[in-house]
């Protein structure tokens, strides 16, 4: 049954360092940590790293804002993110940051090879310059009238009262949302990842469209993007920024210093690096171009740019191996609108904690949003509220309720060891490699919905045999052990399969079952009489709509 065990490396998305993890990056980390969570249960070696993209002009100028120094703000911010994650029990192996002095090496290092394979080339390019904070202005710190409708106070890049797109050369009146200055033009040098050179046209064609297995849309995109055979639709890719600027210097170029998107991606690696380290594991064996190991990166479709071009040309030319998969997830809106913080609905993780919420209410309605695709999907608040009293706690938990106490009151907790080939255990058992299947393939609603289904058929179960009846009856006691047996190894399956998602509840289980920690393989290994369950205690409270009121509140 079991494959051979696989080594994965997987990732989340960093996030950026200058504000609070909401629940639209919970949709990420939490896809991410019930796929690593299942392949640790299928038995394989898996590694889970992230950490917090730190760089960038926004950082620096927040940090300013706050009278702190970078170093200060991103220090902060780790702890947060740090304890966000812990709460939505996100299971790192290591949570790190870009600023740190493996990802330095990494990324000079990296940057080196790829000048020196003829990549990088330098140009002088004129940029918005603001001449009062003498700095160069990146789009969103540029504001003006749109050249179109003549609303006032818009981004460079497009119109937010009648969406014109434009360039921040089109505004009129524009000024400098760092001090208000207007900007001028200045000329500058910068350094550029020569992306339409034949050679990684060439690779990218082929490591998008043909060797890697991309989801259709991704790979859709890239079509585009890259182009038919010399067509050369790819642009250079602009890769330094101009003093000050929070980030790490060129080494070959004092006063110039990697985009953030550089450094970023090769964040990954460090946080691996510093995990290899700390647990003696051979770092090179696994970035290698010929390794056997698997490496994947989950993300939102809003960064699949960086990660299918930039990032595997990047690996590539540097010499290591490139990833197996990206895995895009499409974006979160709440109730059907995109989040937002005048409806209260730009939700941060720590708010939900903050009201009472339980974690895992989340882990499992974000889970019957997902699938494999792109596609955007929505966190609506009174279906979040009827999901999780239905099927968490009137289907999954209720099972446990019905029929615990009998066992424990009547027989000492002792299963009986002959119920065990009843065949709806049979039935539920035999599901395990389709629902292993689902998971795999990050099907995760349809993996619910088949074990909800399993649940259905279990409360049925129960429902016909009626063991509170079976009690009145002194001269069926066996049959009571056994109809409560069955009820209960059936959770215990049930337990198994939701694990991933569950990993808090299903804890409990475990040590309630008197079971030790379930892999996978233990389908096969029933309740037994060797082990008395121990009493149950309630295991999971339901949601009430009021808090979804307090919660909109705190976000307000
Ligand atoms: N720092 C970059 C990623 C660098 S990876 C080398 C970044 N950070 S982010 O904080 O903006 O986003 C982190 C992740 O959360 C991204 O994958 C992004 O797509 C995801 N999401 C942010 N908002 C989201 C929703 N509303 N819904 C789903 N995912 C969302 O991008
Ligand atoms: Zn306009």
């Amino acid at each position: 049954m079991s494959s051979p065990k696989r080594r994965l490396l997987v990732t989340s998305a960093l996030p950026y360092a200058n504000g609070q993890i909401h629940i639209g990056h919970l949709v990420e980390y939490v896809q991410t940590d019930i796929w690593v969570r299942f392949q640790r249960m299928r038995g394989h070696e898996v590694h889970y790293v992230g950490a917090d993209d730190t760089h960038g002009t926004p950082i620096m100028l927040r940090a300013e804002k706050e009278g702190l120094t970078p170093k200060e703000l991103i220090a902060n911010v780790w702890k947060e993110h740090k304890r966000d994650f812990d709460d939505f029990l996100i299971s790192f192996d290591n949570y790190y940051t870009t600023d740190s002095p493996e990802n330095e090496k990494l990324s000079q290092s990296i940057y080196l090879k790829l000048r020196d394979a003829g990549l990088i080339e330098m140009r002088s390019i004129e940029q918005a310059y603001d001449p009062v904070k003498e700095m160069f202005l990146p789009d969103r710190f540029i504001k003006g009238e749109c050249p179109k409708c003549g609303a006032k106070d818009q981004y460079g890049d497009s119109c937010e009262k009648c969406g014109a797109t434009y360039s921040p050369t089109d505004l009129k009146n524009p000024f400098s949302v760092v001090s208000g200055a207007t900007p001028i033009k200045k000329v500058s040098d910068h350094y550029f990842f020569k992306l339409s050179d034949p050679r990684c046209e060439t690779f990218l064609r082929e490591w998008t469209q043909v060797k890697t297995p991309l989801q259709p849309e991704a790979r859709n995109k890239m079509k585009e993007w890259v182009g038919q055979p010399g067509e050369s639709k790819l642009g250079d890719w602009d890769i330094s920024r101009d003093a000050p600027y929070f980030g790490f210097e060129i080494p070959d170029a004092p006063g110039k210093y990697f985009y953030v998107w550089l450094d970023a991606p090769i964040g990954y690696y460090a946080s691996f690096l510093n995990y290899c380290q700390a647990k003696g594991m051979n770092f090179e064996e696994w970035v290698r171009p010929d390794t056997r190991t698997e490496q994947y990166h989950f993300i939102g479709k809003d960064i699949l740019y960086f990660h299918t071009l930039f990032w595997p040309a990047t690996l590539h030319f540097a010499g290591y191996r490139t990833p197996t998969n990206v895995f895009a997830h499409g974006f979160l809106t709440v109730d059907g609108e995109k989040m937002s913080k005048s409806r209260g609905t730009l939700i941060s993780a720590h708010s939900v904690i903050e009201s009472g919420f339980n974690p895992e209410w989340f882990r499992y309605y974000f889970a019957t949003k997902l699938n494999d695709s792109m596609e955007d999907l929505d966190l609506n608040l009174q279906d979040f509220v009827a999901r999780v009293n239905s099927d968490l706690l009137g289907k999954y938990i209720n099972i446990a309720s019905r029929s615990a106490g009998f066992l424990v009151k009547r027989f000492g907790g002792v299963v009986s060891d002959a119920a065990m080939n009843n065949p709806l255990l049979t039935d539920i058992a035999s599901v395990s490699e389709k629902i292993a299947e689902l998971y795999e393939a990050r099907e995760y609603a349809k993996a619910l919905r088949t074990i909800m289904e399993l649940a259905d058929k279990v409360n049925a179960f129960v429902d016909e045999n009626k063991p509170w009846e079976i009690a009145k009856d002194p001269e069926r006691e066996s049959d009571l052990q056994r109809v409560c047996s069955v009820t209960l190894e059936a959770f215990r399956l049930l337990s198994l399969y939701l694990k991933p998602v569950l990993p808090q509840v299903t804890a409990e289980v475990e040590d309630f079952l008197s079971v030790p920690a379930m892999s996978w393989n233990d389908v096969k290994a029933p309740l037994s009489s060797q082990n008395p369950i121990k009493v149950y205690k309630h295991l999971m409270t339901r949601v009430e709509t009021a808090q979804i009121e307090t919660l909109l509140a705190a976000n307000l």
